[in-house]
């Protein structure tokens, strides 16, 4: 589905990523672990083309996209929920959703049923469903960061990118999330996620890759990353 090789990318003359190669399945879950500043915001802006690859290739379903802007990416049917959520403020939660809807119109992809989708995504985001007719603003930091999310599930996407879905949420709240990553992955989402919770992303993820310094360290299917010492010692912490 997603094939990204060697690529590389950064801000003006720092270079983040240093030829990185990560291949996403149709209908896995892959997740993208690493420490703070690692490089795997970087990475998904290099895929969602917010920034430009310097070097490599990001192959989307068969066709080269490095080099082209986010909003025919979005067309071609990948999604993405930003790190810090970035929704519409002065906007509602509704209209927020139907804007994540909005390249389905413009793109070559069947356009489905846009007004049955609205309400399954409201379904899977009760909290959303309650406050459907509020300024976006009004919500809590939490409840933005599902926005982000659900508007991604709205352009109906062959591919999410999630980019720390759980930031900023209560446990029940992140509990909430992955649970909703499960349920799309059953319904054969594809996604790419990134997750500070790197135990409960390998225990959704169908594989991972490791992420230091702007290089992949190393990657394997997640049930071996999860027993993985070096892994468990780095990332997974004592606890879990
Ligand atoms: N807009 C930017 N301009 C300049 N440098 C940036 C910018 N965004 C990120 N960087 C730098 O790129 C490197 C990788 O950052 P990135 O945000 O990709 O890390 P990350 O793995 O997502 O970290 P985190 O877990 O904290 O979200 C860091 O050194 C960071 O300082
Ligand atoms: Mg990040």
């Amino acid at each position: 589905m997603l094939s990204i090789k060697n690529l590389e990318a950064g801000y003006g003359k720092v270079k983040v990523l240093h030829g990185i190669s990560i291949d996403v399945p149709k209908g896995q879950v892959v997740t993208l672990i690493g420490s703070n500043g690692a490089g795997k915001t970087t990475t998904m802006r290099a895929i969602t083309g917010m920034i430009k690859p310097t070097g490599g290739e990001v192959v989307m379903a068969g066709e080269n996209i490095s080099g082209y802007d986010s909003y025919q990416i979005a067309r071609l049917g990948l999604a993405h929920s930003p790190e810090g959520r970035r929704v519409f403020t002065n906007m509602t939660i509704t209209d927020n959703l139907l804007l994540g809807a909005f390249p389905r119109f413009t793109g070559k992809r069947p356009k489905g049923d846009i007004k049955h989708d609205l309400e399954r995504a409201l379904e899977m985001f009760p909290r959303l469903k309650e406050r459907r007719n509020q300024l976006s603003g009004t919500l809590s930091g939490g409840e933005q960061q599902m926005l982000a999310m659900a508007r991604a599930v709205m352009l109906n996407p062959e591919i999410i990118l999630l980019d720390e879905p759980s930031m900023g949420l209560a446990p029940i709240l992140v509990e909430e999330v992955f649970k909703i990553i499960s349920s799309l992955k059953s319904q054969g989402v594809t996604m790419l996620l990134v997750e500070q919770f790197a135990a409960a992303a390998l225990e959704v993820a169908d594989y991972g890759y490791v992420m230091e310094n702007g290089k992949i360290a190393t990657h394997g299917p997640a049930e071996k990353l999860k027993v993985d010492p070096a892994v468990k010692a780095a990332y997974l912490g004592g606890s879990h």
